[in-house]
């Protein structure tokens, strides 16, 4: 009997995943990607050579693992195309194994348009989207205008659908946005290149996902963002449009109950890309010192896909309390220890104090997560290099606490720790550690 795992990020995204999944990645025959999309951007070091994926699972660097596009992805196919080609020219096999769900739908022009006018025109409020489209194409999704693969792959049924959508939205971006309309014409020779070149990968997931399951193979669920940008439990507005906590069932074709079991990963401390509540964020000489360090142990505090500076700050225990109970985890893996022994003394929040009163649980209400004033709790550093660790016993005594104090929190035991960007950097710790 095959194992289903699912990994899901327990912050704002950018906990790492992409080093995480590569390592499990090495046991798992299917690896399925299941909700957003080019807004992803999970980074692998191997050796000197860095990748960075947006929307090929990262199990496409184990070449005998089948990777899947699940249908509850949103595919931008030129980002799709450009990925896949640039892959290939270095050297990492893409054919076979990679499919992509006839029911994931098509991010277009107009969804990428919208995605940055609408967000600027929010004004102060705006989200700090990624820009890739992904909110207007999982509402056309949700609106039932939404195009799928199984149209883009029938031109004549793309060409009336894309008329159809077109001919609406052309006005919404003249008439609202004051946006030049878009020729559709140029839109359907263009995409019906992509269709070209991405046809040999389309295909119904459905039977694939199932055959696996029925031959006992052992499948990842590789879930992107995190759980604090989930569309219902995330800080609303100021999230993603996906269900990065319970998306893996709809989102793949796995049926909810054969899900086996759940990793959360979280960072030792915490970062956002993007504008909204972050209650511990250090916009001083912490969050350049977490800047700076993790630069100097060979990684970055960047967004892999916009390239836009993260803001970082000490770990937010209630938010990994709620982010943890809803993933349902029963283990974590924490990300970036490494960077933590830059400190001599290291806050955690364990709780917020709102309008004077103590606040355990995550608020719903974004302005009252905005006003919350951590309370925290401080433990001891370790203050030495932590890299070259292989063993949890090679940990000192202090990291090897704040990882015990991690789990607690998460109600759930730590089995990997990562301390460098490298692949062979993860401690997999034994269960008598
Ligand atoms: P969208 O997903 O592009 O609509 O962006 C909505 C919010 O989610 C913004 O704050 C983004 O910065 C954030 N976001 C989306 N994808 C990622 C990710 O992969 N890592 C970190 N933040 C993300």
């Amino acid at each position: 009997m095959g194992e289903t795992l699912l990994l899901v990020g327990l912050q704002w995204g950018d906990e790492g995943k992409g080093k995480i999944i590569d390592t499990l990645a090495e046991r798992f025959e299917v690896v399925i990607r299941f909700q957003g999309g080019a807004n992803a951007g999970h980074t692998v070091q191997i050796g000197d050579e860095k990748f960075v994926l947006h929307l090929v699972p990262t199990g496409i660097l184990h070449p005998d693992a089948l990777c899947i596009i699940g249908n509850g992805v949103v595919v931008d196919p030129q980002a799709l195309v450009e990925e896949i080609g640039a892959l290939r020219k270095r050297g990492v096999k893409v054919a076979e194994n990679l499919a992509v769900s006839d029911r994931a739908h098509v991010v277009l022009p107009h969804h990428k348009v919208l995605d940055r006018v609408a967000d600027s025109s929010r004004g102060k409020d705006r989200l700090g989207t990624t820009g890739q489209g992904i909110g207007p194409c999982y509402a056309d999704k949700a609106a039932r205008c939404g195009i799928r693969f199984a149209e883009l792959m029938d031109p004549g049924l793309f060409r009336e659908r894309l008329e159809a959508l077109l001919g609406t939205y052309n006005r919404i971006l003249q008439a609202v946005y004051d946006t030049e309309p878009l020729d559709c014409d140029a839109v359907y020779t263009e995409y019906q290149a992509y269709a070209k070149e991405l046809r040999p990968f389309v295909r119904d997931t459905v039977p694939l996902v199932h055959e696996a399951l029925a031959g006992g193979k052992n499948i990842l669920l590789e879930g992107a963002q995190g759980s604090l940008l989930d569309l219902d439990f995330g800080t609303y507005p100021f999230v993603t449009s996906s269900e990065v906590i319970g998306g893996a069932a709809p989102g793949s074709g796995i049926p909810p109950a054969r899900i086996d079991r759940v990793v959360g990963l979280a960072k030792c401390y915490c970062t956002r890309v993007g504008a909204g509540p972050f209650p511990t964020e250090q916009d001083n000489e912490v969050g350049r010192t977490i800047r700076q360090t993790i630069q100097e142990h060979g990684g970055r505090e960047y967004g892999a896909t916009t390239g836009r500076q993260r803001r970082c700050g000490w770990l937010d225990g209630v938010a990994l309390r709620y982010a943890a109970r809803l993933g349902g985890v029963s283990a974590v893996a924490v990300s970036v220890l490494d960077v933590l022994s830059a400190f001599e003394r290291i806050k955690v929040c364990t709780a917020y104090r709102v309008d004077g009163q103590v606040l355990r649980t995550f608020p719903a209400n974004a302005r009252v997560l905005q006003k919350a004033e951590p309370i925290y709790e401080e433990l001891e550093g370790w203050q030495c290099d932590i890299s070259g660790a292989t063993g949890w016993g090679d940990l000192p005594a202090q990291a090897r606490d704040y990882v015990r104090f991690m789990e607690e929190l998460a109600g759930a035991r730590v089995e990997f720790v990562s301390v460098g960007p490298e692949r062979k950097q993860v401690i997999e710790r034994k269960p008598d550690d």
